[in-house]
């Protein structure tokens, strides 16, 4: 066990004893000790878990899936990797008792296929879990519970990460987002109830489970309950995977970890948004600053449109291609972003590639192209001073020209 510290997550608890608390409750009881939590995933998208759980338990199909989202792809996002390695038992914990609240007989992993190296030690911590019957038939000795996990490997797709889209890869076809709805809780896995969430989310039930709702609710801030691990990277004396409580500012992770003349942020990685000086303030939190997990330090010396470039080739790169916004838009910003960095763009072909960004966020079919323009928004509208736009009107600066 590794030395971390933290709040939740990285806090003492003994194995299998949040499992053991569930199995001595019924199901309806543990769901309500997880609404009451207010736990809401840390996937990106914070959807409160205690819901997404009821609206599975509440179907009576046949069978019933939990899944792990492993898959981890957001560029400067980590901390799956650490919690995967240093508390696999933990994430599996949790699974097992989503198993029991949602009445599923069977959970998968769904493990980024560049995370190859962690399935041997995971595969044998399930085994070790069969062998203490924590999975299998009347686990822990409950009469009629029974659930087995099993691991799926992804391929290496960021789109894979998406919920949906990893349903589809987890039955064989290409990983392409499904229209919604009908949401997975109801029409997931093969067609059935599916509850799926971020490995961090799992990580955090048991702790709930073993030290209460209310113990939970007390840290962080009113509407973002509990802590978040983040991935902190970039200019700093000590990167790393850290425990922080929601309401943490942005200044107050830097000071942490030993940032100084940091010129910006990306909170959240290539989907999220960059924040600088005068936004430090701000808190890691789902109504301040949402992060998946992700934190990107940039001094004074890097160029912050290099980083948008970088991120706007890797959404390029990761589309699935599925929708016209998002297969089209792309390769246009990154278009524009060459000309705003040669100083050949002017105001007026800006304000079309703002346009060409809020049509990929209002009507690109998945989070991907929702957010794939966010990091060139934040940067081109609070970062004026690192480019200089062009006062000549170019033929090639004119929208969708020849
Ligand atoms: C392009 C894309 C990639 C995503 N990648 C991940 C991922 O790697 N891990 C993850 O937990 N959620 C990812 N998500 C969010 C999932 O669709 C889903 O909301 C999440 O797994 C739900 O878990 P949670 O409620 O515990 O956050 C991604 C979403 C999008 C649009």
């Amino acid at each position: 066990m590794s030395k971390r510290e933290g709040p939740v997550i990285f806090s003492e608890i003994k194995p299998l004893t949040g499992l053991r608390k569930a199995l001595e409750m019924s199901g309806e009881a543990v769901l309500e000790v997880i609404k009451s939590s207010n736990l809401k995933g840390r996937g990106g998208a914070g959807f409160p878990t205690g819901l997404k759980w009821g609206f599975a338990a509440s179907d009576s199909d046949e069978h019933k899936y939990v899944v792990c989202n492993a898959d981890e792809g957001e560029p400067g996002t980590f901390k799956d990797r650490v919690l995967l390695s240093e508390y696999p038992l933990l994430m599996l914990e949790g699974m097992v008792i989503a198993g029991y609240v949602i009445g599923a007989d069977r959970g998968y992993v769904y493990l980024r296929g560049e995370y190859k190296g962690l399935k041997k030690e995971l595969e044998r911590v399930i085994s070790e879990m069969r062998e203490n019957k924590a999975l299998g038939e009347d686990i822990l000795g409950k009469k009629g519970f029974n659930f087995d996990i099993e691991i799926k490997m992804g391929a290496g797709a960021y789109i894979c990460g998406e919920e949906t889209a990893l349903i589809e890869s987890m039955e064989g076809q290409r990983g392409e987002p499904r229209n919604r709805p009908p949401f997975p809780v109801n029409t997931g896995f093969l067609g059935f109830p599916t509850v799926v969430n971020n490995v961090e989310t799992m990580s955090v039930v048991p702790h709930i489970l073993v030290k209460g709702a209310d113990w939970f609710k007390a840290i962080g801030t009113e509407k973002s309950a509990g802590t978040k691990i983040l991935s902190v990277s970039g200019d700093c004396v000590k990167p790393g995977v850290y425990e922080v409580p929601f309401g943490m500012t942005v200044e107050e992770v830097l000071k942490m970890v030993g940032a100084e003349d940091t010129k910006a942020v990306q909170v959240g990685g290539a989907s999220g948004v960059c924040v600088g000086k005068d936004e430090f303030g701000r808190e890691i939190s789902f109504e301040d600053l949402p992060t998946g997990g992700s934190f990107i330090i940039l001094n004074s010396g890097r160029n912050l449109l290099d980083m948008v470039k970088n991120f706007l080739e890797f959404f390029n790169e990761e589309s699935c291609g599925q929708c016209t916004p998002c297969r089209e838009g792309v390769p246009v910003l990154i278009e524009g972003l060459e000309l705003i960095k040669k100083e050949e763009c002017n105001e007026r072909y800006l304000k079309d590639l703002f346009s060409l960004c809020e049509t990929l966020q209002c009507s690109s079919k998945c989070g991907l192209g929702q957010s794939a323009p966010n990091a060139f928004v934040s940067v081109l509208d609070k970062f004026k001073d690192e480019y200089k736009l062009s006062t000549k009107i170019k033929k090639e600066t004119v929208f969708n020209g020849q």
